[in-house]
């Protein structure tokens, strides 16, 4: 059996005596066995190596507006439904992240960067969640629309802290509503709102060409019109999240019913999916059938 690429991360860590990036790649390496049989093992080291570096745990100054979540174990993949466009994009989005730590090697920077468009509600932010949990990497998730600081220059500063503690530990990054920031400098008349917006995407543009071949780095926007023309050719993919098709929401929603334990006949399902237009619609109406029924028990 050959070294997982993880592993190969891990075993070149310690010959370059990085002991902090090892540790790092030593929990995705545990995170990765999903066998039975090293199961205790697996959670003894994760335990120890976590005591030693919790990537879970950010630093004070970036709290507030990054959130650090352990996909492994917040991730319900069995009521997340994998179209196929999706499934191809995350496959290509695995490969190239095996590409970028060969690449590591060769000492050659690469990034690992794809934007997310379509419009709200269709699962940009879901798939995001979903690679972390592929991936077995923290996820760490940054919603622009949140980190505007009132004070000239603040906001720019806020975001270099953020990408440099990115840069140290191999993650999913995802950049959420990128367009709330990263607006196409060719539309801003000038004024003072306007000048610090082109300060924050020159910040955001300059950080992604210091990003680490450990990152897989996505974005998301439902405005990608909006986005700085510069900004937009940092992102070798550009993925565009469609609403479902009319047999695909319906096994969505299959998939979301057979894992919280509920079934609906047919005629219920092809009402709630007749009156749902994408994925975040099915699963509103689904939990709000669900409601209704545990109502409707608890008044007999
Ligand atoms: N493929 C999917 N499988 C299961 N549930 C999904 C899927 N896609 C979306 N959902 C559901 O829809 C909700 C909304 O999805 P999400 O927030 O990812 O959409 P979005 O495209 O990021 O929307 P916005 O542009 O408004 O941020 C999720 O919380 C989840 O319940
Ligand atoms: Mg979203």
């Amino acid at each position: 059996m050959s070294l997982t690429e993880s592993q190969k991360s891990l075993i070149l860590s310690v010959a370059k005596n990085d002991m902090e990036t090892a540790k790092k790649w030593a929990v995705v390496c545990c995170d990765e066995d999903n066998t039975q049989k090293s199961a205790y093992f697996v959670k003894d080291c994760k335990e120890l190596l976590q005591k030693a570096t919790n990537p879970f745990e950010l630093p004070s100054d970036i709290k507030n507006f990054v959130t650090a979540e352990n996909a492994s174990e917040m991730f319900n993949a069995n009521r997340y439904y994998l179209s196929e466009r999706e499934h191809d994009v995350s496959e290509r989005i695995m490969k190239m992240a095996k590409v970028a730590r060969r690449l590591k090697e060769m000492i050659i920077p690469y990034r690992n960067a794809t934007l997310l468009f379509g419009e709200s509600g269709v699962g940009k932010t879901t798939f995001g969640r979903y690679i972390a949990y592929k991936s077995g990497l923290p996820f760490y998730y940054l919603n622009f629309s949140t980190i505007i600081d009132s004070y000239m220059g603040g906001t720019s500063k806020n975001i270099a802290k953020v990408f440099e503690f990115v840069a140290q530990n191999p993650c999913v990054f995802m950049l959420d509503e990128i367009d709330s920031i990263c607006e196409s400098r060719s539309s801003a008349s000038g004024n003072g709102s306007d000048k610090e917006n082109n300060r924050i995407t020159v910040t955001v543009m300059q950080e992604l060409d210091k990003l680490s071949n450990d990152t897989i780095l996505l974005a998301a926007t439902n405005r990608i019109d909006r986005i700085d023309k510069a900004v937009l050719r940092r992102f070798s993919i550009k993925h565009e999240v469609k609403p479902l098709n009319d047999d695909e929401k319906f096994e969505m929603l299959d998939t979301f019913l057979k894992d919280v334990g509920v079934d609906f006949s047919d005629t219920r399902k092809k009402t709630i999916l007749s009156e749902s237009t994408n994925q975040s619609g099915v699963i509103n109406r689904a939990v709000e059938e669900i409601a209704a029924e545990i109502l409707s028990d608890l008044e007999q």
